[in-house]
């Protein structure tokens, strides 16, 4: 017993430090132990519910419509049990549209709630014929929030929105909403330093975004049809950008249009990440001569090759135009065909290897080059990638390979690249597989 004394005689911070590595049921179960437990649980800071998260029960059955409330009223139960401070609250649950109301009230709870700093639902939508709309929140102002994560709702923001002025990460991911909402709910918080976006609904017409955000410094914008025109309009600490487009069926051209726009508007930017299929999409339009990204310094790419698309290569010379002061370049490459077609790379090795007029950087500032792939095959297949940067990057220092499965390195693709003349004194190629490197000196 003296142990058990010993446990129940804690400092309370303490115990309430040990039940938070406890699942939720588990960490309310400790109320059953003794006296000096009773309580401790609703002193809990963070809260993280949902499926597999906390395992109040009732979780996994998700076709039990229309009546799922039971879960949603415990969690609201449990909320209003709480009498410290609340800091973080999570929240991973399927719901229809029928459960808007109870998801409100519990929304509303937490907002009397002293301090929530970090707010996050994830909220899936039920599949069922009938009810396949998504769950409706109208967003209440928390002046205390830091982070809020919204995923799979359609959000409203109610008239007289005041927004949330400490608030530092917004993350919105398939929600619905109205271009006007979603301009105020980011335009209301000044503070926003990383702003994500991905795959939005809009509710009504087509989303017209422009970003004034003055501390800025992440944005990661996925963009699909829902979105007429996005772009930065004024953002001077904006450092890094992530750009994908997704989920297209038409109108390509009007996809890359509205990409190139947002991504020659993050002027500021010292890292960007093009992802899947910016490149391919910018080979479908005319793009802007003599543009320059003045402070970048870091591309990732996300690369289709080989192709027998010229303009795709066109786009990825223009890009490096661009970008004279480019001292890494991560290209994550993958293989459109299969391989036997790596017949199809070959008529393009003549045009890629050429050096391209305008390349500054890689006369003066490109250093690195990694390139990773699924399958060494690929790497074979469009070795004329490799060979561009060998033989016309002057200051290069590494290239590194880097790929999943496949053979081991075959002796004839080192024989190859040897025999290549390297335009750096100082290059060095690495293959990296499976935790392994193989380094040789090219020169
Ligand atoms: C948030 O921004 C306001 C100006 O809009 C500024 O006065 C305030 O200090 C900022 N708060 C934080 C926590 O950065
Ligand atoms: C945008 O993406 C979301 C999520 O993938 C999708 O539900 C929606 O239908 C897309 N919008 C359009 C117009 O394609
Ligand atoms: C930015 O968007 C808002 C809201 O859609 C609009 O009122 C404003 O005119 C736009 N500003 C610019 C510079 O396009
Ligand atoms: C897109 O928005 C930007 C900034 O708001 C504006 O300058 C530009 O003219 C717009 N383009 C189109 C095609 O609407
Ligand atoms: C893609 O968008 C269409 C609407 O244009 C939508 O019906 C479909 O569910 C979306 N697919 C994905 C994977 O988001
Ligand atoms: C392109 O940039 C160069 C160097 O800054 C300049 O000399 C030239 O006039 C520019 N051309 C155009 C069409 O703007």
């Amino acid at each position: 017993m003296a142990g058990a004394d010993r446990i129940s005689s804690l400092p309370s911070e303490l115990k309430v430090s040990i039940l938070s590595c406890l699942s939720v049921k588990d960490a309310i179960r400790t109320s059953t132990l003794a006296r000096s437990w009773r309580h401790v649980w609703t002193l809990l800071p963070c809260l993280s519910l949902g499926i597999y998260e906390d395992l109040l029960g009732d979780t996994d059955d998700t076709t039990d419509i229309p009546v799922k409330s039971s879960w949603i009223e415990r969690v609201h139960h449990l909320v209003s049990s709480l009498r410290g401070p609340l800091l973080v609250f999570e929240l991973f649950h399927c719901f229809h549209f029928g459960q808007s109301t109870l998801l409100q009230s519990l929304l509303d709870l937490l907002l009397k709630k002293v301090g929530v700093e970090k707010l996050g639902l994830w909220i899936q939508t039920q599949v069922d014929p009938v009810l396949l709309y998504p769950v409706v929140l109208y967003l209440p102002s928390f002046h205390s929030l830091k982070e809020l994560s919204l995923s799979g709702c359609l959000i409203i923001l109610p008239t007289g929105f005041l927004g949330f002025n400490r608030l530092t990460t917004l993350n919105l991911n398939e929600v619905h909403i109205s271009s006007d909402d979603l301009h105020s709910l980011v335009h209301t918080s000044n503070n926003l330093t990383t702003l994500v976006i991905l795959n939005i609904v809009a509710t009504e017409k087509p989303l017209l975004l422009n970003f004034s955000l003055p501390l800025l410094r992440h944005l990661t914008f996925g963009i699909n049809e829902s979105v007429e025109n996005v772009s930065v309009v004024c953002a001077p600490c904006l450092d890094q950008a992530h750009i994908y487009i997704w989920n297209y069926t038409d109108s390509k051209e009007k996809l890359a249009s509205v990409a190139l726009r947002l991504v020659t508007s993050a002027v500021t930017v010292s890292s960007l990440n093009l992802d899947f299929d910016v490149l391919k999409f910018f080979s479908l339009v005319t793009l802007p001569f003599n543009f320059t990204f003045p402070r970048l310094r870091c591309l990732k790419l996300h690369l289709h090759i080989p192709t027998s698309n010229k303009r795709l290569y066109s786009a990825f010379f223009w890009l490096l135009r661009c970008m004279p002061f480019l001292e890494e370049l991560k290209v994550e490459l993958e293989s459109e065909f299969s391989s036997q077609t790596s017949w199809v790379a070959i008529p393009m090795r003549e045009f890629l290897v050429k050096k391209q007029g305008g390349l500054s950087c890689l006369d003066q500032t490109l250093k690195s080059v990694r390139i990773r792939t699924e399958s060494l095959i690929d790497v074979m297949t469009s070795i004329a990638v490799v060979k561009f940067f060998l033989v016309n990057a002057n200051v290069l220092r590494l290239l590194k390979i880097a790929h999943w499965t496949g053979s081991e390195v075959m002796p004839i693709m080192i024989e190859d690249l040897q025999k290549t003349k390297v335009a750096s004194s100082d290059a060095k190629v690495v293959i990296h597989r499976h935790g392994e490197n193989v380094t040789f000196d090219v020169r």
